[in-house]
Formats: structure tokens, C-alpha cells, sequence
């Protein structure tokens, strides 16, 4: 029988190291032993939350209810032609020790994507991404289990509805349904990505592309990017890149001509968030231990025994003074329990 924990520490559960704890934990390592958990403990009137790392959730207060951790594990080749590849991972599988698996057989579509903490279970939750590459681009399918009914569903991807850091599970499925394991379907064909802005800076001239040199590029790309994990907590970007539509952009340009923004489809726009709450001048800025990271003003920073709640305090009102001074709304992308 599967052993659910009592006042647990969430503590080494989330990289924002805030220190609350669950009143029920478990973490289940089969479909059986999270059946067995749904059948036996989830109680309609107590609150679930589906934990994978943690790496992006900011947890405010003790959690009194029943915190779920599938650890179901295992990599799976389904289907392999000269072409392609279809791999089934489990959902307690870690993401970049996901990608190193891909980068040594030689499958390509989630080199870019190196060094992303969390779990492949929660890769399809908010479309991870980073340097030019979404991770909907190499998936083909997503199972899990609704957390009411037990019934097992997969989704095809245009099922998930794929968005820029959004989908189905974000939204209309958030909390209801555990996703135990994705399909990814990559490519056998060395076809590389190297356009966005920095990576490409790395490829200039001859230097040789392959799966390695990519995942390294990235490596170093995010090493000089993103705060140190060992002396900071962070969730990464604490909020989305806003889309604005071009009358808008227009408008701000008059004012602020070097804002930085990319086409987000014809008639939009994307903002970067970190370079107008730099603008708004919160880099750098620390209140007791919550803070923004100095080099990137889109990651709030615990420096050591900020509280979630001190953390969510300070996001609003950098969403505030961005609005003040901007006119725009900072959705976050992290998610606040
Ligand atoms: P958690 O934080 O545990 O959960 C996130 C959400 O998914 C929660 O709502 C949770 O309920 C839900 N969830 C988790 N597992 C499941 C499941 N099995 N079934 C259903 N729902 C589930 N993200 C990017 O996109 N690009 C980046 O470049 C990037 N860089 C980052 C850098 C740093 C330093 C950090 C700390 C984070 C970064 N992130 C980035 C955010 C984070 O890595 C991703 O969102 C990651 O996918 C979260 O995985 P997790 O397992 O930690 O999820
Ligand atoms: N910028 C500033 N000041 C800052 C931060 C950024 O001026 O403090 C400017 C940069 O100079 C650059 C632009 O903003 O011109 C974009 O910056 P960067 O390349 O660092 O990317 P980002 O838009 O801030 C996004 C993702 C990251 C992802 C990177 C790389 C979101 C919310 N964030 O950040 O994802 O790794 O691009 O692709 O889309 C995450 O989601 O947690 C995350 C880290």
C-alpha cells in the first residue's frame, strides 16, 4: 500500500525553497498506486494540488489538503522510421535528463529546450519553451487520468490546445486531470534551430552544428541568463511576455523607441516583460529577502526565508508600476497556490 506522508515539507519541493508544508502528500510510482490514491483520498471537499518539481509554482501558505507527485517513470520507443521517432515518456521522468536521452540517440526537436527544470508530466502544462523552440512542436500526445472519474484520456496535440505558455491543462483541465505520461514525436534528421538572436551569434562563421554543440550553446546561453539555483529561489519568469496589438506598440514607441518586442501574429505583438519592469526600475530591487535578479528583471528572486506570500506581494506591485508607467497588464505565468 502506498504511503501517504502526514504535514510534509514542500520545502525541498519547490526551487522558490519557500518553506510551507502539505497536510497529505504521496507520490505515487505506478497508475495503480495514483488509482489507488484517487479512489482512497481525494475527497471532493479537499483541495488537490498535481506537484511536479515545483519549478513553477509559488507556494503562499501550508497546503491543507492532498498533494499528488506522479513519479511514474520509464522511457519507451513506440514507433522508429528513418524519418522519425515516437518515444513515450513518464510523467515522473525529469525534463533535461529527458533531452540528454534524446541528444545521445541522436533525435532531434528538444536540444533548444536543455536545461529547463521540472518534469516531462508538467512539460505540456504551460508549453515550456525557450531560444525559437515550444515543446507542442515535438509532441504527439498526452495521457492521464481525470482525477474525479479515473478515466484515462489521451489528447492528441491539437486536443491540448497549445498556446505561448498555456494549454488545456493550464485552463479547462487545471487540477483535473494528471497527466502520467506524453508521446514525443522527433526527428531523425540533423534539421537545427538556431535562430534566435543569441544562438545564432553562437553559430556564426563554421563553427559545427550537431546535437551537442546546440544543447551546449543553450547551456551557456541560460548559465549567464539565469540566477545560480543553489543560491537563489526562483520560478524562472515570474510572468508572461505581454501581446500588445501594433497600434499599441506604435503608440508606446513614440516614448520609449528601443522597447523590445517580436511578432507574435499579424495584428500583435510581444512585449518583453523583463525589459519594462527594468524600465520601471524594480532590477535589482530587494525587499527583506523577496527581490527582482538584478541581470534579468523578469525573475523574482528568494535570497533566503522569503515567504510566498512576501513573493506575491512584491509581484504585484511590480504589476502595478508596469501598468502605471506602460499601460499594460503583467499576467503571470507562474502559477500561485
Ligand atoms: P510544477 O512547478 O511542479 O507544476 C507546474 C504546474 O503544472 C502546476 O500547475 C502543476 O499542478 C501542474 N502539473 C505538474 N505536473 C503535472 C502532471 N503530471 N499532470 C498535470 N498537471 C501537472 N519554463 C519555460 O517554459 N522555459 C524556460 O526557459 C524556463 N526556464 C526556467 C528556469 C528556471 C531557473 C526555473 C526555476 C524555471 C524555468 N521554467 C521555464 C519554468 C519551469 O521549468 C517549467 O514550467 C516546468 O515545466 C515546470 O515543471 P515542474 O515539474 O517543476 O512543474
Ligand atoms: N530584457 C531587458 N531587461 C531584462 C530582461 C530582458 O531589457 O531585465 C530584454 C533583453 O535584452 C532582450 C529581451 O528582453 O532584448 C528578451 O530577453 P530574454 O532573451 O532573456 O528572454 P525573455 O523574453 O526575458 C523568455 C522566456 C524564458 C526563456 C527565454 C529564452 C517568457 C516569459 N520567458 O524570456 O522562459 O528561457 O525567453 O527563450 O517567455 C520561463 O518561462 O520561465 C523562462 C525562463
Amino acid at each position: 500500500m502506498l504511503k501517504v506522508f502526514r504535514n510534509y515539507s514542500l520545502h525541498k519541493h519547490n526551487t522558490f525553497r519557500i518553506k510551507v508544508s502539505a497536510k497529505f502528500y504521496a507520490a505515487p510510482e505506478t497508475l495503480h498506486e495514483l488509482i489507488e490514491i484517487l479512489q482512497n483520498h481525494n475527497k471532493p471537499e479537499q483541495k488537490l494540488l498535481i506537484l511536479g518539481e515545483g519549478s513553477n509554482i509559488l507556494l503562499t501558505s501550508n497546503f491543507q489538503g492532498l498533494v499528488i507527485r506522479p513519479d511514474i517513470r520509464g522511457i519507451e520507443i513506440l514507433d522508429k522510421t528513418v524519418d522519425y521517432v515516437l518515444v513515450k515518456t513518464g510523467a515522473g521522468e525529469n525534463w533535461d535528463d529527458f533531452v540528454v536521452y534524446c541528444i545521445n540517440n541522436g533525435f532531434v526537436g528538444v536540444e533548444n529546450l536543455s536545461w529547463i527544470p521540472g518534469s516531462v508530466g508538467a512539460c505540456p502544462v504551460q508549453n515550456i519553451g525557450a531560444y525559437g523552440a515550444e515543446v507542442k512542436n515535438v509532441i504527439d500526445s498526452v495521457t492521464g487520468i481525470m482525477t474525479d472519474s479515473l478515466k484515462q484520456i489521451t489528447f492528441n496535440r491539437d486536443e491540448c490546445d497549445f498556446r505561448y505558455r498555456d494549454s488545456v491543462f493550464k485552463r479547462e483541465l487545471k487540477g483535473k486531470f494528471i497527466i502520467t505520461s506524453v508521446v514525443f514525436k522527433l526527428c531523425r534528421n540533423p534539421v537545427f534551430n538556431t535562430g534566435y538572436g543569441k544562438l545564432q551569434d553562437e553559430f556564426t562563421g563554421n563553427k559545427k552544428t550537431d546535437l551537442q554543440s546546440m544543447r551546449h550553446a543553450v547551456i551557456q546561453i541560460r548559465k549567464n541568463k539565469l540566477p545560480d539555483p543553489d543560491k537563489f529561489g526562483s520560478a524562472g519568469s515570474f510572468f508572461k511576455n505581454p501581446v500588445i496589438n501594433k497600434t499599441k506598440l506604435k503608440l508606446l514607441k513614440s516614448d520609449y523607441p528601443r522597447i523590445p518586442a517580436y511578432p507574435a501574429n499579424q495584428r500583435e505583438v510581444k512585449v518583453a516583460a523583463g525589459w519594462l519592469i527594468e524600465k520601471a526600475g524594480w532590477a535589482g530591487k530587494r525587499t527583506g529577502d523577496a527581490g527582482v535578479y538584478n541581470k534579468q528583471a523578469l525573475i523574482l528572486l528568494n535570497y533566503g526565508s522569503a515567504t510566498g506570500q512576501q513573493i506575491k506581494e512584491l509581484a504585484e506591485r511590480i504589476i502595478i508600476s508596469v501598468n502605471k508607467k506602460f499601460g499594460i497588464d503583467l499576467q503571470t505565468e507562474v502559477n500561485i497556490i
